[in-house]
């Protein structure tokens, strides 16, 4: 985390308000499955519908303002990232644009070549790659250290060789909630000569995604999550993108980025909508910093970092519950605010996940059960049977008295099974 002299507290009555869906009497702990959006991305879109919805591309000064507008979408979604102008390419989810990616990828490798998998990943950045062995590729899994239920950067060493052209790993569990350091692991990619597709869907609602700081070759994020509309994001550095052959019609040019990886264009309301979310971060930089800083760089910097400490705020009752529950609850994952984010996965001793919800549920509480497509990690974990884990899953606007009121309601449960 950024460390900053004085880092004012969130002023999470403020940034409720910005949420036209939070004026509800229900605490909403399914954000990893999807964020409400703010007032200003609802504005965008509506405005992009009342005024400019014709088709873009034609000359005509109202298709000229669409196009325009889509293509502020595009900006946003690369300053989000910190990318290079063509280095986004926008699609309805991280699952198609993960699809897409590896069918471009896929088109450029030769049988035997190899790609790397996890079975810690949500099965979104492993399926697609799956399906490369239709063309004989070879796909090989990177699993879940038994010690530590996690992955080893060791183990991923045994797997590379010359014949790697890939590497698929997540930055954040999406059930466990638990942070991976990449630096080492994208290191050691490239030294074998390999690429690497990072999963930050878990990742990016918590902490500021740096593209270029990580040195990924490809990065997934999902803005539905990230207090955006409905629209997957899909980095690729310049270079990468080139060597990626076009999903396009065929008359679409190899270098022309991103279009050639956006078959039938961009959902152009939801992309005129996405600098929504950056008027949202502005907003919340002046309303606790005063002035705004020099680059966006240091603005999300900051936004991030107000977001990051309010969490650490709400996780720090759950994460003492948990421990002191006396075997009650396991909760998966580290058991430290350090080295996870406010994702938390846990079962309850002889009870089945969907219990925990339902109960919570009474108390208009959401939250969610279920394997949450992580298959394979759940399976790793043992949990399959019993139907996977409970997942409560905050971000920055969920409020203190809202943790109350979860833990109030576990206890309860626990007191009542
Ligand atoms: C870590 C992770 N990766 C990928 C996905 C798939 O995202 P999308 O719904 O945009 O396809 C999800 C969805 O929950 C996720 O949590």
């Amino acid at each position: 985390m950024h460390s900053f002299a004085h880092l004012p507290a969130l002023d999470i009555d403020a940034v409720r308000q910005q949420f036209p869906a939070l004026a509800t009497s229900w605490a909403l702990f399914d954000n990893a499955g999807g964020s409400v959006p703010p007032r200003s991305v609802i504005e965008r879109i509506t405005r992009y519908m009342s005024t400019s919805q014709v088709q873009t591309g034609a000359s005509y000064p109202l298709s000229q303002a669409a196009t325009a507008q889509v293509a502020q979408g595009h900006r946003a979604a690369e300053t989000l990232v910190g990318a290079a102008a063509g280095e986004v390419v926008l699609g309805p989810s991280s699952t198609m644009l993960l699809r897409l990616l590896a069918d471009g990828l896929g088109a450029r490798l030769q049988p035997g070549d190899e790609v790397v998998v996890t079975d810690l990943d949500h099965e979104a950045n492993i399926g697609a790659w799956l399906r490369l062995q239709r063309l004989g590729v070879v796909v090989r899994t990177w699993k879940l250290d038994p010690e530590t239920a996690s992955l080893n950067p060791a183990d991923l060493a045994q797997l590379l060789s010359s014949r790697t052209k890939l590497v698929a790993v997540t930055h954040c569990a999406n059930v466990v909630g638990e942070l991976i350091e990449l630096d080492p692991i994208v290191r050691m990619v490239h030294a074998a000569g390999a690429r690497i597709c990072i999963d930050g869907v878990a990742y990016a609602p918590h902490r500021r995604v740096d593209v270029k700081a990580l040195d990924a070759d490809f990065y997934v994020l999902s803005l539905y999550k990230v207090y955006g509309p409905h629209l997957g994001l899909l980095y690729g550095k310049r270079e990468a993108l080139l060597e990626v052959a076009g999903q396009n019609h065929h008359f679409i040019d190899e270098s022309n980025l991103p279009y050639k990886l956006e078959p039938g264009n961009v959902t152009h309301e939801l992309a005129a909508g996405l600098p929504g979310i950056l008027d949202y971060f502005e907003w919340v930089e002046r309303h606790h910093f005063g002035e705004a800083a020099a680059t966006w760089a240091d603005r999300l910097d900051r936004v991030f970092a107000l977001f990051e400490a309010h969490e650490n705020v709400l996780m720090a009752p759950l994460l003492d519950f948990f421990a002191n529950s006396g075997g009650q609850f396991r909760l998966l994952g580290p058991t430290r605010a350090s080295g996870r984010v406010p994702t938390l996965a846990f079962t309850a001793e002889g009870t089945r996940p969907q219990q925990v919800a339902h109960a919570l549920e009474a108390r208009e509480v959401a939250i969610r059960h279920g394997d949450f497509y992580a298959r394979r990690a759940i399976e790793a974990f043992g949990l399959r049977e019993q139907g996977g884990v409970a997942r409560v899953s905050m971000v920055h606007y969920n409020h203190p008295d809202e943790v109350a009121r979860l833990v109030d309601g576990l206890a309860e449960f626990a007191q009542r099974k």
